[in-house]
């Protein structure tokens, strides 16, 4: 039988410090781009890929993503009184009835690594996805995790998602170095967080979504704090490598780093071309505007 990713986990419980004050009260994956909050754009992700429990790994102000993805009885009432079908039904159709939402705490932010340990009770034995939501992956087609979903279905091994970077850039990733194993495909070699560029071994950076194996999870119980202070995925990457091949895949689609104000803006103007109810309106302004 051919394997499958049913549970992707979505840590949301990072300070979110870049986007202070926006983030004192608020996870920044609640952040919009245009209308919609960057973590439904992560779960629909899911969804497409055929992913069907999400496990959240919450922090502090951990109520706005659940209360996201509850059924809101009273303003689906007041939509129903005062006839506003079409919100209604967006709203009711906001995730597929089969999906299930489950939610953990991790209780400081000790890094994202062990924001991914604080899922193992959900997660158990078996292969899942990681989704960073602040990394918001657009590909028209299927989307980023069913690229890699599909590849897992063929080769089982944990599986990075890739981009080359602006090699001036590389101290704000992990970054990889890869033996070619297909056109989009490589076998890791080497994975470091942040590295200076003069130390970097190439400019091909980590990026939000993984499929990892479970063993992953005994790595991270004896990951110690790595850069920044925080525990790392990437150093239990490194760890995971010496037991079992991990891949890289350089997805196709285009990445805004919603995490960073500039992508997060970048992709609101971009998103907002693309929307019908203002798109004419907004290329108007943006014409007026002489910078
Ligand atoms: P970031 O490295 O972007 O950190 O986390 P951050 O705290 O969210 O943001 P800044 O750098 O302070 O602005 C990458 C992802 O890992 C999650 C974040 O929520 C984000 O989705 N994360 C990080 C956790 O869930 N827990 C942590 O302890 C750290």
């Amino acid at each position: 039988m051919k394997p499958k990713i049913s549970k992707a986990v979505f840590p949301v419980a990072g300070l979110g410090t870049r986007f202070l004050p926006a983030t004192k009260a608020s996870p920044k994956e609640m952040l919009p781009i245009v209308d919609k909050p960057l973590i439904q754009y992560a779960v629909e992700e899911a969804v497409a890929a055929g992913i069907d429990t999400m496990v959240f790994v919450t922090g502090r102000n951990k109520r706005a993503i659940p209360d996201h993805f509850d059924k809101a009885y009273e303003l689906e009432m007041e939509l129903e009184k005062s006839g506003k079908t079409k919100l209604l039904e967006m709203l009711r159709n906001m995730i597929p009835e089969h999906i299930s939402c489950v939610f953990i705490r991790q209780s400081e932010a000790l890094g994202l690594g062990h924001a991914v340990l604080c899922a193992r009770p959900v997660v158990g034995d078996e292969p899942f996805a990681v989704i960073l939501a602040d990394d918001l992956i657009e590909d028209a087609d299927r989307g980023c995790m069913a690229q890699m979903t599909a590849l897992f279905e063929q080769q089982s091994h944990s599986i990075l998602g890739v981009e080359p970077v602006d090699p001036s850039e590389t101290d704000k990733y992990g970054i990889v170095e890869i033996e070619q194993a297909g056109e989009r495909v490589g076998k890791l070699q080497t994975i470091v967080e942040k590295p200076k560029p003069e130390q970097a071994p190439s400019n091909l950076a980590v990026v939000g979504r993984y499929i990892l194996t479970p063993a992953i999870f005994d790595k991270l119980e004896k990951t110690q704090r790595g850069a920044g202070g925080e525990i790392q995925l990437t150093d239990a990457i490194a760890d995971l490598m010496n037991d079992e091949p991990v891949l890289s895949y350089q997805f196709e689609g285009n990445r805004y780093d919603c995490g960073s104000k500039l992508g997060y803006v970048i992709a609101n103007v971009e998103h907002a071309l693309l929307h019908d109810d203002i798109k004419d309106e907004f290329i108007a302004y943006l014409r007026s505007m002489t910078l």
